[in-house]
């Protein structure tokens, strides 16, 4: 790791708040050490009058919501992330008894988030919902947004719905205890927002990082919830990155593979004439400082890779025998449909291996 990388966790005091503007669904996203402990006025604001918390972490750390409440032991993981989570959920918020005025909260990473947003989303035709997540990665994206969704067997995030959270309360001290790998799985959405417009990260503190990073989704998700177009910028890195995460079976965590496709953007706009050598330097020194992956997996197949890149979900609209990816440029990111797939061929041959 970079020996520039600290996880400068804040004292009590430095809180961020990101207003997500969705007209009457509009709504805060809180940043800071012991944030958590305004869940009962989130709460209070809802008007609920019963709530179940549907936690992947300890009890001690779920706050009381100020209501009458029930906890359900969830677990992260994407083999949790499934039709059958969502409809075990729903039926124990029936027999507690959750009516269409209560409250759903998620404490937990990406999966609970996930997994309770959609659970929250279908049940009664759909109740509120406030998330705490309790990972870098579910802080700095997956809980901001109202993107919901379970895997099938024949792909990720295949059923889902747009359900967007009452309140997101992204407490640090979660942080605390979180692995090292952790860290890199949240970096690396760091890493690619200083692409997306969320300006240089590098020097603040993590909370002050996840603040600039959910400020940059909240103006993108307000502009294009249903991401119809601005909203495929957050998926900076992540073509080739989806693809390396099935090439090495997921042994590359969701950030870390989004590292090594944000300097392949990188490269590709260069090989391309979008960017100048100068900016395609920084891709690399951007993941580097974060203390991310940047080199290709020794042993990935390039042809595996293009065939996966083809199929992610962005690729769709492309001409044939062109790959889709967001990619800078003179004007910023952006969608650029009509990359030739020999342009992504020798960008691939050239990038470094492990
Ligand atoms: N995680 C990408 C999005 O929310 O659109």
């Amino acid at each position: 790791m970079n020996a520039g990388v600290r996880h400068a966790l804040p004292s009590v005091g430095e809180i961020g708040v990101v207003r997500v503007e969705l007209g009457v669904r509009s709504y805060d996203v809180w940043v800071g050490a012991g944030v958590r402990e305004r869940l009962a006025e989130v709460v209070a604001g809802v008007g609920a009058s019963r709530a179940v918390i549907v936690s992947a972490r300890p009890a001690e750390l779920v706050p009381d919501p100020g209501v009458p409440y029930r906890v359900i032991e969830a677990r992260d993981g994407e083999e949790n992330k499934t039709l059958a989570t969502v409809s075990a959920l729903c039926r124990e918020f029936a027999e507690a008894g959750l009516g269409r005025e209560d409250v759903v909260i998620s404490c937990g990473g990406g999966t609970t988030t996930d997994t309770v947003g959609l659970a929250a989303a279908l049940y009664h035709r759909g109740v509120s919902v406030i998330h705490l997540p309790t990972s870098l990665l579910a802080q700095v994206d997956a809980s901001t947004g109202g993107k919901t969704a379970v895997n099938l067997p024949e792909g990720k995030n295949l059923v889902g719905a747009y359900w967007q959270p009452k309140a997101v309360l992204c407490d640090t001290d979660y942080l605390r205890t979180l692995p090292e790998r952790e860290w890199r799985n949240g970096y690396g959405e760091i890493a690619r927002c200083h692409f997306i417009g969320a300006g240089d990260l590098r020097g603040l503190s993590t909370a002050e990082q996840i603040t600039a990073s959910v400020r940059r989704k909240a103006q993108i998700v307000s502009a294009d919830e249903r991401d119809a177009g601005l909203r495929h910028l957050l998926n900076y890195g992540h073509t080739l990155g989806h693809a390396l995460e099935t090439e090495t079976g997921f042994g590359l965590r969701h950030g870390e593979a989004v590292a090594v496709g944000t300097v392949f953007a990188g490269r590709l706009a260069g090989a391309l004439g979008r960017i100048d050598q100068a900016r395609v330097d920084e891709h690399l020194a951007v993941v580097r400082h974060y203390g991310l992956p940047w080199r290709l997996p020794a042993n990935v197949d390039p042809d595996r890779l293009i065939t996966l890149m083809g199929r992610d979900k962005k690729a769709a609209t492309s001409p044939s025998g062109h790959l889709a990816f967001v990619l800078d440029g003179p004007v910023g990111a952006e969608l650029a449909d009509d990359v030739p797939e020999s342009a992504v061929r020798a960008c691939l041959a050239a990038m470094p291996h492990d």
